[in-house]
C-alpha cells in the first residue's frame, strides 16, 4: 500500500494508448489497485487511471461520495473497471466543469455525452455493464480518456473557460488541484 506519484500533463507517458489487462485476480493486480485507491484518496480525486501513475494498462477506478473537489456532484458508486468499452446512446452532450490530478490547480468546461453505456470487467474478471448519465457518465468518460492518451483540456471547446481553480472559484473552499 502506498501513495504513488501522479504524472502531470506534459509527461509523454500520459499520451499513450494503454494495453488490455489479460490476467485477473492476481496479487500484482490487487496491489496496483490498492496503490491507486490510496493515491486517489490522498488527493481527494473522483477517479484515477493507471496511466496517471505510469502503469500503461486499461484500468481505472472512480467513485464520489462527498468530495470537496466536487461539492455539488451527484454520488457515483466506487468502481474498479478494467478493459472498458463506452457506447454512445443518444449523442446528447452536456457541458460541465472538470479537474484532473494530472492537471493540478486548474478547472475547465468540457462537453461530454450526457448518458452512455459502459462495459468492462472488475478485478476478478467479472463483467460490468451499466447505463448511466450525468456526473457518473462524465467521470467514466474522463477516466477512460486517460486510457487513450487524452487529457480533458484536449476535449475543451472554449479555452476561455479554462483557468486556475482558486481564481475561477474564489468563494469555494476547493482543494487547489
Ligand atoms: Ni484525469
Amino acid at each position: 500500500m502506498s501513495v504513488r506519484e501522479i504524472l502531470r500533463m506534459g509527461d509523454p507517458r500520459l499520451l499513450r494508448v494503454a494495453e488490455l489487462v489479460d490476467r485477473f485476480d492476481t496479487p500484482e493486480l490487487h496491489a496496483l489497485i490498492q496503490d491507486m485507491r490510496d493515491t486517489m484518496a490522498a488527493e481527494n480525486g473522483a477517479g484515477l487511471a493507471a496511466p496517471q501513475i505510469g502503469v500503461n494498462q486499461q484500468l481505472v477506478i472512480f467513485g464520489v461520495e462527498h468530495n470537496p473537489r466536487y461539492p455539488d456532484a451527484e454520488q457515483v458508486p466506487f468502481t474498479i473497471l478494467l478493459n472498458p468499452t463506452l457506447y454512445k446512446l443518444d449523442g446528447e452532450m452536456e457541458d460541465g466543469w472538470e479537474g484532473c490530478l494530472s492537471v493540478p490547480g486548474m478547472r475547465g468546461v468540457v462537453p461530454r455525452f450526457k448518458r452512455l453505456r459502459y462495459t468492462g470487467v472488475d478485478a476478478a474478471g467479472n463483467p460490468i455493464d451499466r447505463t448511466v448519465e450525468g456526473f457518473h457518465a462524465r467521470v467514466v468518460q474522463h477516466e477512460c480518456d486517460h486510457l487513450y492518451g487524452v487529457l480533458y483540456p484536449m476535449r475543451m471547446k472554449d479555452m476561455r473557460q479554462f483557468g486556475f481553480t482558486d481564481v475561477l472559484f474564489p468563494d469555494q473552499d476547493m482543494p487547489n488541484d
